[in-house]
C-alpha cells in the first residue's frame, strides 16, 4: 500500500460558533497542539504524499498552522459553506493532480489515528471506490447509520430518514472517508443538494457509487478516531482521551508514573524508559527526557531537556532552554531558563539560574540568583566546572566564575572570579561584645516612654 500516492483533504472551514470563542475552532489545542495540527500529523503518518486544507473562517491563521505541520500543503478557501461535498470541491485542483487515494478528514477531529486511516486506505487497495470510517456505539442518536448488505455499504442514512429497523442499527458514520483518486471528482460532482438542509452532502457519494456498480466498504474504527469537537466540553473530552492514550503508551514503553492521571503531557513530549514521574507533573511543549531520569512531584517543564539520570523537583520549574546534562540535579523551588547545567552539577534549593552555563559537578548553593536582566538587556553568567557557589549569592551578569573557584555565601559577585580563586563579595562581619544587652535596654526605655505619654493623653 505504501507505494500508493495519497492526498489528504482536511476540511476546516467551519466557524465553530458553539465553541463561543474568538479563536477559530480548529486552532484550539489538544495537548498543546492545535486540533488541525493533530489531523495533519495523522495524515502524514498514514502515508499521505500530499495535504490540502480547505479553510474559511480565520483562513490565514488556520492556513499557517497547516503549513507548520506540512510546509507544502495546498490551501484553498471555501467562502460559502454549502456542505461537505462542496467543501471538498474547493480542493478540486489538488484532486485533479492525480492520486491513487484521497482521504477526507475534518480539522475538528483531532484523535484520528494513522492506523485507522490506513484501514480505510486498505479497502481502496482491495478495490473499493469509497471507504467510510464507521464506529459502533450504544448511543447512535444523531449519527448517520451505515446500511450494509452482503459486506457492501449500500447507503449512509441520516437519522431523520431512517426506518425503525434502520434506526436500530448501531454502526454509525464517523464522517471521515477514503475515496479512489481516479473516481473522486466524478463522484463528488454528481452530488446534489436536494435535501432538507439544501446542502451538498459528501455522504451521498456512497449511493452514487453503488448505483454505478462500484464497491463501497466500511472500515470499523474506535469512536475516539472520529470524535468531532464542537464545544469546549468536547474539547476537554478530546484532551482527556488524548492524555489517557499517551500515558498508556509511555507506561508500556517503560516509564513509571505513580499516578498517571495527574501527569499532563504535550503532543511532542519524549520520555525515555526507566524514568520515574511522581504525581502532578506538567509537561509543556518541547520537552525531552532521557532514560533513568527522576521527576519529583509538582514540577513544571517547557522546552527543556533532561539528560540520562537527571533529577528534578519536587517543585522544579524548567523554562525554555533549560538543558540538564546527565546526572545533574535541580531541586525544590528552583527555576532554570536558557541555561546548561553540566554533568553531575547540583542546583538544589531555591535558586534562579537563567542565561547561564553551569560546569560539570559545580555546586550552586541555596538561594543563588543569576541577575541576568537590568530592565533593558539580558546577560550571561558562566560558572566553571567544579565551582562552589555559596548560599544566597547574587551573580550579577555578565560575569564568570572560573573552574574550581569558590564564592563565599552571601556574596554579590560583580567581577569575574578566576579559576581556583576564592571570592568574597560582602561586608566583613564586626562583632561587639555585650552590645546586645545595651541595645535592648535602650529600646525598652523608648517603649516605656511612649506608653507613659499615651496614658497621659
Ligand atoms: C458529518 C456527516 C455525518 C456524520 C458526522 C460525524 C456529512 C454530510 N455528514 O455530519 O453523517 O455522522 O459528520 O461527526 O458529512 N465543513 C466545511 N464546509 C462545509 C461544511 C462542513 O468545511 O461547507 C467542515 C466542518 O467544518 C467540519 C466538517 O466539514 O469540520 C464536517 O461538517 P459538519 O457540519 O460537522 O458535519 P456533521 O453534521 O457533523
Ligand atoms: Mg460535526
Amino acid at each position: 500500500m505504501s507505494e500508493r500516492t495519497c492526498l489528504s483533504i482536511i476540511l476546516a472551514a467551519g466557524e465553530g460558533t458553539r465553541m463561543k470563542s474568538a479563536l477559530p475552532k480548529v486552532l484550539h489545542k489538544v495537548a498543546g497542539l492545535p486540533m488541525v495540527g493533530h489531523v495533519v500529523k495523522a495524515a502524514l503518518e498514514a502515508g499521505s504524499t500530499a495535504v490540502a486544507a480547505v479553510v474559511g473562517h480565520g483562513a490565514e491563521a488556520v492556513a499557517d498552522e497547516v503549513r507548520t505541520a506540512s510546509p507544502d500543503a495546498a490551501v484553498s478557501v471555501q467562502d460559502k459553506r454549502l456542505g461537505t461535498a462542496h467543501a471538498v470541491l474547493a480542493a478540486r485542483e489538488a484532486i485533479a493532480a492525480g492520486y491513487d487515494d484521497i482521504l477526507i478528514m475534518f480539522g475538528d477531529t483531532p484523535l484520528v489515528e494513522p492506523a485507522a486511516l490506513g484501514r480505510a486506505r486498505a479497502l481502496l487497495a482491495e478495490g473499493a471506490a469509497v471507504a467510510v470510517m464507521g464506529f459502533r456505539t450504544d448511543r447512535p442518536n444523531g449519527y448517520g447509520r451505515l446500511i450494509e448488505k452482503d459486506g457492501e455499504l449500500e447507503a449512509i442514512r441520516e437519522e431523520r430518514d431512517c426506518t425503525d429497523e434502520e434506526r436500530a442499527i448501531n454502526f454509525c458514520n464517523g464522517g471521515l472517508m477514503a475515496i479512489d483518486g481516479r473516481l473522486a471528482l466524478d463522484l463528488i460532482e454528481a452530488v446534489g443538494n436536494g435535501n432538507a438542509k439544501g446542502e451538498y452532502y459528501l455522504t451521498d457519494i456512497v449511493e452514487i457509487a453503488r448505483a454505478r456498480g462500484l464497491h463501497v466498504g466500511a472500515a470499523e474504527v474506535a469512536f475516539d478516531n472520529v470524535l468531532g469537537v464542537n464545544t469546549m466540553a468536547e474539547l476537554a473530552e478530546a484532551e482527556a482521551l488524548w492524555q489517557a492514550r499517551r500515558r498508556q503508551d509511555l507506561l508500556l514503553s517503560g516509564v513509571t508514573m505513580i499516578d498517571p492521571a495527574t501527569v499532563y503531557l504535550s503532543h511532542d513530549t519524549k520520555i525515555g524508559a526507566d524514568t520515574l514521574i511522581e504525581p502532578n507533573v506538567f509537561f509543556g511543549p518541547g520537552v525531552s527526557v532521557a532514560g533513568g531520569a527522576i521527576i519529583h512531584a509538582f514540577s513544571h517543564l517547557t522546552q527543556a531537556r533532561l539528560g540520562e539520570g537527571a533529577e528534578i523537583g519536587p517543585f522544579a520549574r524548567l523554562r525554555p532552554g533549560a538543558d540538564l546534562a546527565e546526572g545533574s540535579k535541580v531541586g525544590n523551588f528552583c527555576e532554570i531558563k536558557a541555561a546548561h547545567v553540566g554533568p553531575g552539577a547540583k542546583v538544589n534549593h531555591l535558586s534562579y539560574i537563567g542565561d547561564a552555563t553551569v560546569g560539570a559537578k559545580a555546586n550552586i548553593g541555596a538561594g543563588t540568583i543569576t541577575c541576568n536582566y537590568d530592565g533593558y538587556n539580558k546577560y550571561r553568567t558562566e560558572i566553571g566546572a567544579g565551582a562552589f557557589i555559596g548560599s544566597n549569592t547574587s551573580l550579577v551578569a555578565p560575569v564568570s566564575v572560573g573552574n574550581s573557584a569558590y564564592v563565599a555565601s552571601g556574596s554579590v559577585v560583580t567581577d569575574d572570579v578566576p579559576d581556583d580563586a576564592l571570592a568574597f563579595g560582602r561586608a566583613r562581619q564586626t562583632t561587639k561584645e555585650g552590645r546586645a544587652r545595651d541595645l535592648r535596654a535602650r529600646y525598652q526605655a523608648e517603649k516605656d516612654r511612649r506608653r507613659a505619654e499615651k496614658s497621659k493623653a
